[in-house]
């Protein structure tokens, strides 16, 4: 019996050290639940780490594995999904160069994520032909495994629709080679960091996948809350509250009936409603972190999955490769 082949999809994350929360609420939960429905690659994108620390890339090598751990303790499976190195399959490179020949070059300056980062890293020089391909190179990402999907979340749409525009052209001027990528939009829910902002890296306010206990309960018990809450007596307003979204990400909905009675009363204070969502942030790491600290301990392995990923990735690349060389006449 023929069985429908499952649609496929690809996604990546830049190498950018251990993950935090809120790369699993936006993005890792996500991946995970979808391994069952479709065909997956997922991809550690070293290139596009390099389109902004060119100057010193240090860091990559051991990034591509914290980021792997924490995808597989996550749960990323990589006998359902393809997991492998963006750079151990340097045919990415090749479609960006081949991609680069018909791709105007102000439509890559318009994507609004190109000035906007710029003007975030203004420390670096990117001003620079690599980063303003950015958008291509994820589009080869994309394409040469002609994915159906790409699961991101708002901020990416961007990029996956300038994709779909590169792909028209390219299909105009040599036929019908690639499927036009669909956004898989991925709802992120809000996942603050313990200063109340975006939980983010560079802004030192992050719960990491690896923590542990001790480092996640000390982390939140610093947690900013409702300002209007100056003490104990002070009635709270849980939706003006960082501690309470991450209740909604983590929490029962027990919990979160507790805490808005209780903060909205004033029966409980902040620092018992930290600890009881300390509670459910624990139980839903700890697994992960031991199942990391496993991995971690046989680096190697992990070094051997993205290996075979990256292998079995390449056949796929190349047989691309070959129809875009026949298509664009420098097949040989
Ligand atoms: N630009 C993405 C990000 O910063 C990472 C990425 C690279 C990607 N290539 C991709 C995402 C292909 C989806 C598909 O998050
Ligand atoms: Fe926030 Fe909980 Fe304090 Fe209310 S009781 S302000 S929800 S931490």
């Amino acid at each position: 019996m023929e069985t429908k082949p499952k649609p496929r999809i690809l996604s990546g994350m830049r190498p950018t050290g251990a993950l935090h929360l809120g790369h699993l609420t936006g993005a890792l939960d996500n991946w995970v639940r979808l391994q069952d429905s479709y065909d997956c690659f997922y991809s550690v994108v070293d290139y596009h780490a390099l389109t902004t620390e060119y100057e010193d890339p240090s860091a990559i090598r051991a990034n591509v594995i914290e980021v792997t751990l924490d995808w597989l303790a996550a749960g990323i499976d990589p006998a359902k999904s393809c997991v492998f190195i963006q750079s151990l399959v340097p045919q990415h490179a090749e479609l960006h160069l081949l991609l680069s020949m018909t791709t105007p070059v102000s439509w890559l300056e318009r994507v609004p994520t190109y000035k906007d980062v710029q003007a975030n890293l203004k420390n670096r020089d990117l001003a620079t032909y690599g980063f303003l391909g950015y958008p291509l190179l994820q589009t080869a990402d994309i394409i040469i495994y002609k994915a159906n999907a790409v699961p991101v979340g708002e901020d990416q749409a961007p990029h996956i629709e300038i994709s779909r525009e590169i792909v028209r052209r390219f299909n105009n001027f040599y036929g019908p080679i690639f499927p036009e990528p669909q956004t898989l939009l991925t709802p992120v829910p809000r996942t603050p960091g313990t200063d109340g902002r975006k939980m983010s890296k560079s802004y030192n306010n992050s719960i990491l996948l690896k923590d542990t206990e001790a480092d996640i309960r000390s982390k939140l018990k610093t947690m900013v809350t409702d300002p209007a809450r100056q003490r104990k007596t002070d009635k709270g307003d849980p939706g003006k509250c960082p501690v309470f979204d991450l209740h909604k990400a983590f929490s029962t909905k027990e919990t979160r009936d507790w805490a808005t009675h209780g903060c909205t009363t004033a029966a409980i204070g902040c620092i018992e409603c930290k600890s009881k969502l300390a509670d459910h942030v624990v139980a839903r790491i700890e697994p992960m972190r031991q199942k990391r600290e496993e991995l971690a301990s046989r680096p190697d392995t992990v070094m051997d999955i993205l290996k075979d990923g990256s292998a079995r990735a390449r056949k796929v690349a190349q047989a691309t490769m070959d129809e875009v060389h026949r298509a664009m006449k420098i097949a040989y």
